[in-house]
């Protein structure tokens, strides 16, 4: 049987992630801070899955937690780090990025590395990390969020090139979605794509076993533009 984590299946696109990889028969392990969601996603979902409540802000503690829950799932082939938090930031406000700083970045790096070395030592494995479009842009109103994500994007570049030295057959996907509809998008964005259609396509690309995607596809052409632009210029629009 295939298994897999997803840590942030509590909402959005890790519930969506969960459904999606679960009606192709993978037994998954679902972690996030909410345990009555996750409970109830487990429920849902077809065949026996694992639980594990988790805030990766407790860095090391959750590290903890994802090692012991590969160890009791037994053979782990897939790990998703999807969680994440946005805010706009009309203030400079230090509480406000810490949370995003600790989550984005540092739970991020601590939850990544531990997947990665757990496929070092197995011998083969596939870790995708969820960044976003926004990691190809700053803007002074979601300033902390676009540098988050561009971090992830980044760090995850770095694990592809440990993955190809290490000789092993480990992928890693980075998965850079544009505006999806889950809890943490606010109004109605220009090309909001459904939770459905957007997950459809990452799990897609995961099962390609793709490097890189952008979700959904028209996002490419964005951020394509986006990094050719001088900032003078993205300053004009966001
Ligand atoms: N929606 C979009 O338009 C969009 C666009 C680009 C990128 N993304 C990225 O996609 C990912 C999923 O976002 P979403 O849109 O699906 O939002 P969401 O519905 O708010 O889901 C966020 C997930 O992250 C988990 N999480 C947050 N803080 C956590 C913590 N301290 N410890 C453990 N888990 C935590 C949440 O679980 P708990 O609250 O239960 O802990 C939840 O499962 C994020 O990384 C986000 O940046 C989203």
């Amino acid at each position: 049987m295939k298994q897999g984590i997803i840590v942030g299946a509590s909402s959005g696109i890790g519930w969506e992630l969960a459904v999606q990889l679960a009606a192709q028969g993978y037994q998954l392990g679902l972690m996030a801070r909410r345990d009555g969601c996750l409970n109830k996603l487990a429920a849902s979902l077809p065949g026996e899955h694992f639980v594990q409540t988790s805030d990766v802000t407790n860095a090391e503690q959750a590290q903890e937690e994802l090692t012991s829950l590969i160890d009791q799932m037994d053979n782990v082939e897939l790990v998703i780090v999807n969680s994440g938090v946005g805010s706009h930031e009309r203030l400079l406000d230090w509480e406000v990025q810490r949370q995003m700083i600790d989550v984005n970045v540092r739970g991020f790096a601590a939850m990544s590395m531990t997947a990665m070395n757990y496929f070092l030592k197995r011998g083969a494995g596939h870790l995708v990390g969820v960044s976003s479009a926004a990691a190809h842009f700053s803007s002074g109103r979601t300033l902390t969020y676009n540098a988050s994500k561009s971090f992830v994007s980044d760090y995850l570049n770095g694990m592809r090139s440990r993955a190809a030295h290490s000789k092993m057959p480990i992928t890693v996907t980075t998965i850079e979605p544009g505006f999806v509809k889950t809890p943490m998008v606010e109004g109605q964005p220009l090309w909001m794509a459904s939770v459905e259609r957007a997950v459809t396509q990452m799990v897609r690309a995961i099962n390609n076993k793709k490097n890189h995607v952008f979700v959904t596809r028209r996002w490419r052409y964005v951020a394509l533009l986006l990094d050719i632009m001088p900032n003078a210029l993205i300053r004009k629009f966001v």
